[in-house]
């Protein structure tokens, strides 16, 4: 079966490959890809910039977004074959910390954890591949497609989770507003979350041709591409380009007791000028809170996946704005105007 390997550390090692079908595995669920999103993390791990192989291995399988359809199931199992599943990206440490042992692997204490097509496990740019029931998620059927955009809602789902529990510290304390930066796939899934909570959108992206700012205008948003209005001081901001300027700009955007959510993974080696003073001075005085969040355990998977279920149809097949078949892999990992998700196909068009 086909599938796409790298070598992590290796720039441009990324290639087509030719592998045994998986191992028969009476305890696991045999799955079919039928779609593979691409991110920014793909990008970076093709750079040679992230990533890491399964032991004993110099390859990595790419893909940690993915969508598939249940081939066979162990006896007596929740799942049938022909269900739609999405994998779980991230598998506990092997100690496990306070927090894997808990199922709260998204919150791992010590770094040890692994991750599909990221870290340490091959992922889900296969043709087939097994999935242990546990770390298995059932997307409704009418997702179709759409259900692709499980994974990355998923740590979306995690970041309002821990939103609403942190802003939760005080019993006064009732969000109206939430401003959201990129209008990338994260960042409009953090938009759609905040519309489900009935919060005024308001979402900075530069891009004003293409997809984007439609889309954030169909949630009933305002789409800023210039510049952020000095008067709109929101409760909630969350940052979704990892871009350092943007960042920095966003700790000191919020109203008094504003809560800033940080999303995007950035590189490092980047330094700008920074008053730790002022926005010490400002976090203390204000009551402010700033903190990052990654990843998501099955509780979050489950959260997005009702959070997609509610959503209109349309707008969220509207984020999809390329499918690639595996025959030109190559061009699904290509950045390209206009491109909002980019999903690598395995049969045909998908569900
Ligand atoms: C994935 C997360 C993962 C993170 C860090 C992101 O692209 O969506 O699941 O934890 O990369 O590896």
């Amino acid at each position: 079966m086909k599938v796409i390997t790298v070598a992590p550390g290796i720039s441009r090692s990324v290639r087509l490959d030719d592998r045994p079908e998986p191992l028969s595995d009476a305890a696991a669920l045999l799955v079919e890809a039928v779609a593979l999103g691409v991110c920014g993390t793909d990008r970076e791990i093709i750079e040679g910039a992230y990533g890491s192989s399964p032991t004993g291995s110099d390859r990595l399988v790419l893909g940690h977004e993915s969508l598939g359809r249940v081939l066979s199931t162990p006896p007596a199992s929740s799942f049938a074959a022909g269900d739609l599943v999405v994998g779980i990206v991230r598998h506990p440490d092997p100690v496990p910390c306070a927090a894997c042992a808990e199922g709260e692997w998204d919150m791992c204490r010590n770094g040890r954890y692994i991750e599909h097509g990221i870290k340490a496990l091959d992922g889900f740019a296969a043709e087939r591949f097994h999935l242990d029931p546990k770390f298995a998620v059932k997307v409704a059927p009418s997702l179709g497609l759409c259900g692709v955009l499980l994974e990355p809602a998923s740590v979306l789902a995690k970041a309002w989770e821990h939103i609403d529990r942190v802003g939760g510290r005080t019993r006064s304390w009732r969000p109206r507003s939430v401003l959201v930066t990129g209008a990338g796939p994260v960042g409009l899934l953090a938009a759609l979350m905040a519309r489900q909570r009935g919060l005024d959108l308001h979402v900075f992206d530069r891009n004003r041709a293409g997809p984007k700012p439609g889309l954030v205008r169909a949630l009933g948003g305002t789409h800023h591409a210039i510049d952020i209005p000095d008067d709109l001081a929101p409760d909630i901001v969350i940052e979704c380009t990892g871009a350092p300027a943007v960042v920095v700009d966003m700790l000191s955007r919020t109203s008094s007791a504003g809560i800033v959510c940080l999303t995007g993974i950035s590189s490092p080696g980047q330094a700008l000028p920074f008053d730790a003073g002022a926005f010490n001075r400002s976090m203390v005085l204000r009551n402010d809170l700033v903190f990052g969040s990654v990843n998501a355990n099955r509780r979050h998977y489950e959260l997005a996946e009702r959070s997609l279920a509610m959503a209109d149809p349309d707008w969220l097949a509207g984020l999809i704005t390329r499918r690639v078949p595996l025959a030109r892999w190559h061009e699904a990992f290509e950045r390209r105007s206009g491109d909002v998700k980019v999903v690598l196909t395995f049969d045909g068009d998908g569900p």
